[in-house]
């Protein structure tokens, strides 16, 4: 019998856990970063978030509720491996032990993501991701959980979006650790990246588990129809669309040499090989398409980004293009053709200014009707015969929001970050009564 198609929603573990320092937790480089002054807008702390730690049963109710069959949430590498190699917190392992056994109760398979951003600050002194052996690291940590959880859970993800963590992390500087590195280093960076997922994968499979790799994926297109637009959106598409995905699947970097990068550095002989064909699963991420024109004089980057115009934004000021999904999941296909495994859509959402009416009521006809268009380009893929096994709501409840603090609310259920009350929005009772049109439930 070939498995349900998963309906479900994701989390992070920074984003909600809250609970930073407590039962043997170590710091991660975002509760460093977040201390820096500016780094989060107006301040907001990660230290509680949405106090999931403590609040992990009545979480699980609310997935109950929504009657989600799948639970994308991911492990904290400091709460498991706090010095980020080495001693095992086995109080750290317990909370995703019990959170498994809770889901699995309320008919929820759990999904869960090893590397959501939150490295071992003890890891970052070493190097962090500049530094090979992080990457060895994470293979040992990788080991430790599915040892702990893999008689229940067999679907990993490995890393999340590690593009975005390399770019904005180690070269924008908006995101932990808040490096600016040169392009080679940043490149490092991802290889290092790419080569924990390979590693990581081994360990899974080799318990016979499988290993998904979730990036974000943005279609490109060139701002005009003039060839140094062109060249620029390639170039773009290269770094965000390709950079990961090409070398697990094909076994080869894409062509970087637009951002002076002849080729990867680091990598050694059999890094390639060993991530070529390591995943079981692709996870695609998708918010909305990319616009990309040529970088004026002197920019440092081969690209510089347009607007999508004529369409409506989330307050993020992101464009909704619900067929840019269907794009970015026709565009897998086509590029890696036989060698593409099934896709999830791990990542989907938009973030308004949600608030609560009296009586309790949150009304966000715009989330409902972006949720709308997006799991009508899935469902229009599928129907192409585009192999896609689930798609996951980003998210459950309105969280951190990384650099944008709490400002951006995500959630199908509004959280008042003050008293930690949690209120299902219209969009929670519409992807309920969607999840019972779609099972028979
Ligand atoms: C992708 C990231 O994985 C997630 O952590 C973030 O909250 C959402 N995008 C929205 O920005």
């Amino acid at each position: 019998m070939s498995s349900p198609f998963l309906w479900g929603v994701a989390s992070a573990a920074f984003q909600v856990e809250g609970a930073l320092t407590e039962d043997g937790r170590a710091a991660s480089v975002w509760d460093t970063f977040a201390r820096r002054p500016g780094a989060i807008r107006d301040g907001h702390s990660p230290a509680v978030a949405c106090d999931h730690y403590h609040r992990w049963e009545e979480d699980a109710d609310l997935l109950e509720r929504l009657g989600v069959n799948a639970y994308r949430f991911s492990v904290a590498w400091p709460r498991v491996v706090p010095q980020g190699r080495g001693a095992v917190n086995e109080v750290g392992l317990d909370f995703y032990d019990r959170l498994v056994d809770a889901l699995l109760e309320r008919g929820v398979t759990p999904v869960p993501t090893l590397f959501h951003w939150d490295l071992p600050q003890a890891l970052e002194e070493e190097g962090g991701w500049t530094s090979r052996d992080t990457a060895h690291a994470f293979a040992e940590y990788a080991g430790v959980t599915a040892d702990r959880l893999g008689d229940r859970v067999g679907r990993w993800i490995t890393l999340n979006e590690p593009v975005v963590h390399m770019a904005y992390g180690h070269a924008f500087g908006v995101h932990a650790p808040g490096r600016t590195l040169d392009v080679p280093d940043v490149l490092g960076v991802a290889h290092h990246l790419l080569l924990a997922h390979g590693l990581a994968s081994r360990e899974l499979r080799s318990r016979g588990l499988e290993a998904l790799l979730t990036n974000n994926y943005s279609p490109v297109a060139p701002a005009t129809g003039s060839e140094a637009d062109a060249g620029a959106a390639t170039a773009y598409d290269a770094l965000h669309n390709r950079l990961f995905t090409d070398p697990v699947l094909t076994g080869v970097y894409p062509d970087l040499s637009a951002f002076g990068a002849e080729e990867v550095p680091g990598v050694l002989d059999g890094d390639l090989e060993l991530v070529r064909g390591s995943v079981d699963g692709i996870g695609v991420n998708y918010y909305n398409p990319s616009v990309v024109a040529a970088p004026g004089p002197g920019a440092g980057l081969p690209f510089d980004f347009g607007e999508v115009t004529g369409v409506p934004t989330t307050a993020f000021g992101w464009p909704v293009v619900p067929e840019g999904l269907g794009a970015a999941l026709d565009l897998l296909v086509e590029r890696y053709g036989d060698a593409l495994p099934p896709l999830y859509v791990t990542e989907n959402g938009a973030s308004y200014a949600d608030t609560v009416a009296p009586g309790g009521h949150v009304a966000d006809p715009e989330r409902i009707s972006y949720l709308e268009g997006h799991v009508g380009a899935v469902e229009a893929a599928r129907g192409r015969g585009v192999d896609v096994r689930g798609y996951f709501v980003w998210t459950l409840t309105d969280n951190f929001e990384w650099a944008e603090g709490y400002h951006q609310r995500f959630g199908l259920v509004h959280v008042d970050h003050a008293t930690q009350v949690r209120t299902p929005k219209d969009s929670f009772a519409w992807y309920r009564d969607l999840i019972a049109s779609r099972t028979g439930s």
